[in-house]
């Protein structure tokens, strides 16, 4: 039997980004085979069609994308306790199941340079892979992967003061600060939530966004911070500005308040105030995805929790239309994640 996947076949483009037909896998001892619902794009996908991480990108032919959800049709060799119907999330990192990354482990990545999501089936071992709560959409389900598990992550390192309504900064509109504001305020937490566009700032108040700041009319967004905490500053600022962003993020964290070091979209060089971290004993902490352990934790949580419902862009994808979507991303008209329908 034959299926459909997205593979980069000979080069590293678009023009090589190309729909085939393969043999359907067999799923081996301790895997599970599912038959693939949905997948959400990140912009990491986007970079990966152009081998934008090196030999971390893998070798072509490559299956793109890590994020996606699917129901489980089949069971290898010495599974059990998995039901046939149910649906799992592979998670991103495959061979990261709990505790410190260490140095090998990103040589699992899904999407690159292991073969990722963008297949009508595909098996994975059901110990790197969790189930997803049944409230979720099929589309909701595939984006709890590479941004929420990353946003997740970023809100643990909050002091203790924060998960009972102590304030949270995210920055701008992309799915791990999404994650992170629904996350934070499903949690307790004030949020301040910062957008280069108007627009885009009354949809994040719609998400729950307490305050919000414009960082492109308000560059030193950092002391509107501040004005917003009586001088004192965040309890935790989720950055994925990088280069653009950290100096601001430094003023706005309060003393023995963290920083979440989570992205570089404004570059990865920056000059930084160091007594500002060290006289204030500000904390700065490198977030990196998550474990499957960690993955188990927040879909524990999310069950919990069931009212939890992820930014979806409006325009879900047909499979046919993945590589239109993965080429909208850098547009940056969506808001929300961008999911694509399988099946
Ligand atoms: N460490 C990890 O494990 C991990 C995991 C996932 C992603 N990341 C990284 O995290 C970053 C965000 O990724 P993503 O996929 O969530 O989103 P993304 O799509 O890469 O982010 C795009 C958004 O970033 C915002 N932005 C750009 N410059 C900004 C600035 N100077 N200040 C505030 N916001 C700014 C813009 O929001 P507005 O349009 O609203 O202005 C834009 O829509 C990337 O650098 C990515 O590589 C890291």
């Amino acid at each position: 039997m034959t299926m459909k996947q997205w593979q980069i076949t000979d080069e590293w483009s678009f023009d090589g980004l190309k729909m085939v037909d393969v043999p359907r896998p067999e799923p081996g001892p301790g895997e599970v085979l599912l038959k693939m619902k949905a997948v959400s794009l990140n912009y990491r996908d986007y970079l990966m069609i152009g081998r934008g991480y090196g030999r971390m990108s893998g070798d072509l032919p490559l299956v793109p994308l890590s994020d996606g959800v699917g129901e489980v049709v089949a069971l290898g060799e010495g599974v059990d306790g998995v039901a046939i119907g149910s649906r799992r999330l592979p998670c991103f990192i495959r061979d990261w199941y709990s505790g410190d990354s260490g140095p090998s482990v990103f040589a699992s990545a899904l999407g690159g340079p292991l073969d990722g999501t963008a297949r009508e089936y595909m098996c994975t071992p059901v110990a790197s892979s969790v189930q997803v709560p049944d409230y979720f959409s099929d589309e909701a389900a595939a984006t709890l992967c590479c941004a929420a598990i990353t946003a997740w992550n970023a809100l643990a390192e909050m002091p203790a003061t924060a998960k009972d309504g102590g304030t949270v900064v995210t920055q701008g509109t992309g799915g791990v600060s999404l994650f992170a504001l629904q996350l934070a305020k499903a949690r307790g937490a004030r949020v301040i939530a910062t957008s280069s566009s108007d627009a885009k700032l009354e949809r994040l108040k719609a998400l729950g966004a307490d305050e919000t700041i414009n960082y492109s009319e308000t560059p030193e967004w950092g002391k509107e911070v501040l004005a917003l905490t009586d001088g004192v500053g965040a309890d935790l600022v989720v950055e994925i500005g990088g280069a653009d962003t950290i100096g601001q993020s430094m003023r706005a964290t309060r003393s023995d308040g963290t920083m979440s070091l989570v992205g570089n979209v404004g570059g990865s060089i920056a000059e930084v105030n160091l007594p500002l971290v060290f006289m204030f004993r500000k904390r700065m902490i490198g977030i990196s995805t998550g474990s499957v352990a960690d993955f188990q934790d927040m879909m524990t949580y999310l069950e919990d929790n069931p009212g939890f419902q992820p930014a979806l862009d409006d325009h879900i994808y047909d499979f046919d239309g993945l590589s239109t979507a993965l080429q909208a991303l850098p547009k940056g008209q969506h808001f929300g994640k961008i999911a694509v329908r399988i099946s």
